[in-house]
């Protein structure tokens, strides 16, 4: 990964002259946390050609290996929002990687809520938000982003659930054009997160994700959170929820995701 390149890749961004490349970390989400922790400035970047602890959600893994895919975690601060408006920074990260893997490779990303990058049902993006708060605000914000770029196969557990960008198209991806297309995309909903052109923060993202997602609504799913229950996706609600419509009635998804039905 070379520095110079990502570094001007990125300039006039959130990420101008905030970059940290290294070959190998355990987690780059463990490294923004402690450094946001310590006062890194919004924009603090981190980037890993490799990981040895990557970390998914729900306490999973994250493969993570070396010189194929990008592993990257970003600090964010953003002034005034309130812990429960943070979701719409992990559902513009999941908004951003497919326009920028779009723009990148001409690969048409399936968004499945909130953050899961998939082609046909198989993920080649996880998102992982981790967040401090204090009282209602939210001091900080760590985005993780891991995309599985040229990995040309996966270990066998694998297999029939990740897929690559290099699989999908049938050739080798420039990682760092990817990482500058998505982490731009990024800058650009970030900035009208926070001062959106009309209504509210999330209004403008809240209309264009259906045209990105087909999970969003009439989609069949299983929801493994509260038990456990199935239903059809219903759109989100004013806040970036997911609805689910069950034989007892409309639930809405707080955490974790939603996955095909078993
Ligand atoms: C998921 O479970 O889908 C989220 C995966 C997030 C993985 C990325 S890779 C870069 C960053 N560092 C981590 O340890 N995790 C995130």
């Amino acid at each position: 990964m070379d520095l110079r390149r990502i570094e001007s890749a990125l300039s006039g961004t959130v990420f101008d002259r905030k970059v940290h490349v290294f070959a190998r970390v355990e987690s780059t989400n463990a490294l923004a946390v402690k450094a946001a922790m310590e006062g890194a400035p919004e924009g603090t970047l981190f980037v890993a050609d490799a990981q040895t602890a990557g970390r998914g959600r729900g306490g999973h893994g994250w493969h993570s290996e070396a010189g194929t895919g990008l592993y990257l975690s970003f600090v964010l601060r953003p002034a005034k929002m309130i812990a429960r408006e943070a979701l719409w920074l992990s559902l513009a990260a999941g908004a951003a990687v497919h326009d920028g893997v779009r723009e990148a490779t001409g690969i048409s990303a399936d968004l499945r809520w909130p953050n899961d990058l998939l082609v046909g049902s198989k993920k080649f993006c996880g998102i992982l938000a981790e967040q401090q708060s204090e009282g209602e605000d939210v001091r900080f914000m760590v985005v993780g982003i891991g995309i599985n770029v040229n990995h040309a196969e996966f270990p066998p557990e694998l297999n029939e659930i990740a897929t690559s960008l290099r699989i999908v198209a049938g050739r080798e991806q420039d990682r760092i054009k990817v990482l500058e297309l998505v982490l731009r995309a990024f800058d650009r909903e970030y900035r009208r997160l926070l001062h959106p052109p009309r209504g509210s923060a999330g209004e403008e993202l809240l209309q264009r994700l259906p045209r990105i997602s087909t999970w969003i609504s009439g989609k069949q799913v299983h929801v493994p959170e509260q038990g456990g229950y199935d239903g059809v996706t219903a759109g989100l609600d004013q806040r970036g929820f997911l609805l689910v419509r069950t034989a007892q009635g409309m639930r809405t998804v707080l955490s974790g995701g939603v996955r095909e039905p078993l």
